[in-house]
């Protein structure tokens, strides 16, 4: 069974796709991940993330960049985004996420296109969802745990902005499949949007 869920920055798609992953004993691939190493590559080389070719470039990082705590940083996100907007750097991540995908008893992938371009087969597909306030009050409180100085304001500025390149860009845009099973999570509990999307994904099983 493959399994895509898609939706925007802080929703709890990357939870979510976490805990899908154990409860069905699928391996997991976090896609926004290789589109953060092609941000942080391409600041460590010194070039222009909104430069097709500068990007492209990047998309060759060694694989050791997956590791590096600094591809969860608000700035490495925000890298990201800008980096994802270009067709030759989504077509050469193309191939490590379909093969993923495709291996031999299923696979969980999170994102923002898994369901509407790299796997539109899959036999369930997850858009999970929430009100920028509530996501913006997710990100505040983790970010304050780790010590960052951010105000609530700022972040929502900051997911206002991502949420905008990310659903208004050319290609491969975020929007929910057709045959999506959309959940929103603005007024649920971890436990609860978990429980919810196994229970999607075990009604299509
Ligand atoms: O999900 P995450 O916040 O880690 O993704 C970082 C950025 O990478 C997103 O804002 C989006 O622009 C891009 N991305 C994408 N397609 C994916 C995953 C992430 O365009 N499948």
């Amino acid at each position: 069974m493959i399994i895509a869920v898609d939706g925007p920055t802080a929703s709890g798609k990357g939870t979510i796709a976490k805990a899908l992953a154990e409860h069905f004993g699928l391996p997991h691939l976090d896609t926004g991940l290789l589109y953060r190493a092609v941000g942080r590559q391409v600041f460590l080389d010194g070039r222009d993330p909104d430069n097709s070719g500068d990007a492209l470039a990047a998309t060759s990082f060694p694989d050791t960049l997956l590791n590096d705590p600094h591809l969860r940083s608000e700035k490495t996100g925000g890298l990201a985004s800008r980096v994802s907007v270009h067709p030759a750097v989504r077509q050469a991540l193309y191939d490590r996420q379909r093969s993923f995908a495709t291996q031999p008893g299923g696979a969980v992938l999170d994102g923002r296109d898994i369901g509407t371009v790299i796997v539109p087969e899959a036999q369930a597909k997850l858009f999970i969802t929430a009100s920028v306030e509530a996501r913006a009050q997710r990100r505040f409180h983790e970010m304050r745990e780790r010590g960052a100085a951010v105000t609530l304001a700022e972040i929502a500025e900051d997911l206002r902005r991502r949420d905008d390149r990310d659903r208004n860009r050319k290609v491969a845009p975020l929007v929910p499949a057709a045959d999506a099973m959309v959940i929103d999570t603005s007024a649920l509990g971890k436990e609860e949007a978990i429980a919810a999307a196994i229970e999607a994904v075990e009604h299509v099983r």
